[in-house]
C-alpha cells in the first residue's frame, strides 16, 4: 500500500502529531529504526535514532538489523538502504515523491547509452564510471556492472583515487573516470586530486554524441555528466567576498555540490557531516558562513549559540523534496506499522539490486583517507 495518507493526519495539530509519534516509537521499540538526513526539518529530525550524511546513513542502514527502517531522507537514500539490507528489513520512505533533483538528471537509459558512446571512443583506454550516491538504483547497477563504484560527497576523492590507481595496488586501473551525475562534485573532486579544470570535459546527455568529439573523450581524464543540484547553485563568489568583508576572521565552508569557483574561494568544503564536525570542533567565538541547505545551517546555529553561524546566501537554500517528509507522513507510516501494515516500502528489483550492491559495497568498504576532512577541497 502506498502514499494514501488519510486526511486526518494533515488536520492534527503539531503537538498532537509529536505526542503520537513519540508513543508509536515507544510501542515499536527496537523493531523500527528512524534514520534522518541532516537536511530534514527539526520537527522530524528530533525523532531520529541516527542522523548523518549519505555515507553515514548508508552504513547505519547496513548495520541496523531493525525489522523496519523509516528513512527520513530522499528516494535514492531509501533505495540504497534497501540494497544494503537483507530481505528481513523493510525500508520505508514516508513520502514516496521525495526524490532528488540531481538524481533526476541521469536516467538509466541515457547512462547506458553514454557508457557505450564513451567506450567506443576510447578504444584501448580504460574508463571507470563513478556514480554519486545521488542517483537511481538502476544507474548504480549499470555502473556496478561496468566495473565502477558509487561515492558520496565525503569519499568522492578516495573513490576516484581507487579508480585511477593501478590494479597491482588494489585500484581499478582506469585511464579516465566517467563521473555522474553531478558536474560540480566531479570537477571539485578532480581539482582536489591535483587535476586541472582542463583535464575535465562535460558530457551532455541531451545530445547523441554527448556534445563531445572522440578526441575530447580520448584526451581528457574526467568526463563529467551535465547535472547539478539547484539548492547549491544559489551560492556565489560574491557572497563569499561579502561575508569576509562584513565579518573579520569568518570561515567559509561549503558543500562540494557548489560550483567550483565557490568551492575554491571558500576556506573549506565537505559533506554535511564534515561541515558539522568542522563547526563543532571550532572554539567558542568562531565565526562561520555555510554554503549548504538551510535546515542544517539553522540547526547548527541554534545548537551553537557560542559561535556566529550564518547561511552564506541571503535567500534560503531549501531542499524542497526533503521537506516533503513531515510529521503527518511520519505518524502515518508508524501508525500502520503498529497495525502490522507496511506502507511506502521502497523495494529495489532483485537484478538491479544485485548489480547496484557491487557499486555500493565497493564504496562502503573504502576507508576514509588520513586527513580527508572538510579541509579537503
Ligand atoms: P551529504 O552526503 O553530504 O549529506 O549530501 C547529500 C546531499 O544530497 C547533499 O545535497
Ligand atoms: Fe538532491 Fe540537492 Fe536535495 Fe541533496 S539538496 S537531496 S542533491 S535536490
Amino acid at each position: 500500500m502506498n502514499n494514501l495518507i488519510d486526511e486526518k493526519y494533515t488536520r492534527m495539530s503539531k503537538d498532537e502529531l509529536v505526542r503520537r509519534i513519540a508513543e508509536r516509537k515507544r510501542q515499536l521499540g527496537d523493531s523500527v529504526c528512524i534514520l534522518a538526513h541532516h537536511y530534514q526539518r527539526d520537527e522530524v529530525f528530533q525523532f531520529a535514532d541516527y542522523t548523518g550524511d549519505s555515507l553515514k546513513l548508508a552504513r547505519q542502514a547496513a548495520a541496523s538489523g531493525a525489522k523496519y527502517i523509516v528513512f527520513c531522507g530522499v528516494y535514492f537514500m531509501a533505495e540504497s538502504a534497501d540494497i544494503l539490507t537483507g530481505d528481513d528489513t523493510a525500508v520505508i520512505l514516508p513520502e514516496l515523491s521525495a526524490g532528488c533533483a540531481l538524481a533526476d538528471f541521469a536516467l538509466p537509459e541515457d547512462v547506458a547509452r553514454a557508457i557505450e558512446r564513451i567506450t567506443e571512443a576510447v578504444g584501448e583506454q580504460v574508463v571507470v564510471p563513478i556514480a554519486y550516491i545521488n542517483s537511481f538504483a538502476a544507474v548504480k547497477a549499470i555502473v556496478g556492472k561496468a566495473g565502477g563504484a558509487c561515492c558520496t560527497s565525503s569519499n568522492a576523492k578516495n573513490v576516484c583515487q581507487w579508480a585511477l590507481s593501478d590494479k597491482a595496488n588494489g585500484g581499478a586501473g582506469a585511464d579516465k573516470i566517467f563521473f555522474l551525475p553531478d558536474k560540480h562534485l566531479g570537477l571539485n573532486t578532480a581539482v582536489a586530486m591535483g587535476f586541472k579544470p582542463d583535464d575535465c570535459v562535460r558530457y551532455d546527455p541531451s545530445l547523441d554524441d554527448g556534445g563531445l568529439t572522440d578526441e575530447q573523450i580520448r584526451s581528457c581524464r574526467f568526463i563529467l555528466w551535465n547535472g547539478e543540484c539547484y539548492v547549491h547553485q544559489v551560492f556565489t563568489v560574491e557572497q563569499v567576498e561579502r561575508a569576509r568583508r562584513d565579518n573579520e576572521g569568518i570561515k567559509i565552508i561549503v558543500h562540494p555540490e557548489c560550483p567550483h569557483e565557490v568551492v575554491s574561494s571558500a576556506d573549506l568544503a565537505g559533506s554535511t557531516e564534515q561541515i558539522i564536525r568542522a563547526v563543532e570542533d571550532s572554539p567558542a567565538g568562531s565565526c562561520w558562513a555555510i554554503g549548504t541547505e538551510v535546515n542544517m545551517v539553522s540547526r547548527l546555529a541554534r545548537n551553537h549559540p557560542d559561535k556566529h553561524i550564518q547561511l552564506l546566501s541571503d535567500t534560503p537554500a531549501e531542499c524542497l523534496t526533503m521537506a516533503k517528509i513531515d510529521l503527518p507522513h511520519l505518524l502515518w507510516v508508524l501508525d500502520n506499522l503498529v497495525e502490522g501494515r507496511v506502507v511506502n516500502r521502497v523495494s529495489v528489483e532483485v537484478d538491479i539490486a544485485s548489480d547496484a550492491r557491487i557499486a555500493l559495497e565497493r564504496m562502503v568498504t573504502i576507508k576514509p583517507q588520513a586527513g580527508a576532512s572538510a579541509a579537503d577541497k
